[in-house]
């Protein structure tokens, strides 16, 4: 089975947690767009009713309009039941890198203000340590190469032997790449993170940091799409 295929299967069980009535919070990625995609069937089927999305990017934001999933201005949710995200590694602590897709931040303020964050993957997002997937840091643009310079040496405090801080770029190569918030990311090839709640203390210290990809004490649900099924673990 492809990853692909894992993905759709991991999206579609998330769905079981999602009852009429919901504020939803809709993360962003392949597999979130899958979910969105499902809800919007969902949706037209009548199977669910009255559900409002926030969307934690443009991206998410556009696929939800095409697929039927009315959409609320974030700041009119009087509160966000349910957000369901994907992400680039997870833990055995459900501990997550997040930010592949350059959305870190918004999906952190979402799934945060969230009662329930489900995370869905595939299997080949499951780690034992997190750090093999380049951590994305999101930055002010100003000052950015002071702040990589701040960033590395927490992660350096963190254990990292040697990280490797690239400043992301666009698809052109040339131009630095934009998160929907304006903000430059870099991404922090660790290898390794010895210690996942130490780099997450140290980096939110650094002042020019807007956040960081460790999404740590966040998700409580786990799908992880697999041959044959999805399996659904709960901290
Ligand atoms: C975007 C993210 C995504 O959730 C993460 O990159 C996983 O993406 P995909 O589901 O496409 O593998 O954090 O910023």
């Amino acid at each position: 089975m492809s990853a692909s295929e894992q993905k759709a299967l991991a999206a579609a069980a998330a769905l079981d947690f999602v009852e009429s009535g919901m504020i939803l919070g809709l993360g962003s990625g392949s597999t979130a767009e899958l979910f969105v995609a499902q809800l919007g069937e969902a949706l037209a089927s009548g199977a669910l009713e009255q559900i409002q999305g926030v969307p934690t990017s443009e991206n998410t934001a556009a696929l939800a309009r095409e697929v039927g999933v009315p959409l609320i201005p974030v700041d009119q949710a009087s509160r966000i039941d349910l957000t369901v995200d994907g992400a680039d590694e997870v833990d055995g602590r459900f501990r997550l890198i997040k930010g592949g897709g350059g959305c870190l931040l918004r999906e952190k303020i979402i799934a945060n203000a969230s009662d329930l964050m489900v995370v869905v993957v595939d299997e080949t997002k499951l780690v034992s340590d997190l750090g093999a997937f380049p951590l994305p840091v999101e930055v002010d643009p100003f000052a950015f190469t002071i702040t990589a310079k701040k960033v590395f040496d927490a992660l350096r405090a963190a254990g990292v032997k040697n990280p490797d801080i690239n400043l992301r770029r666009k698809g052109d190569g040339l131009d630095p790449f934009l998160t929907d918030g304006g903000n430059y990311i870099l991404d922090c090839a660790c290898g390794r993170l010895p210690d996942a709640d130490d780099a997450a203390e140290y980096l939110s210290e650094i002042p020019g940091v807007v956040e960081h990809g460790l999404f740590i004490d966040l998700a409580r649900v786990l799908i992880v799409g697999e041959d044959g099924g999805a399996r659904v673990m709960e901290l």
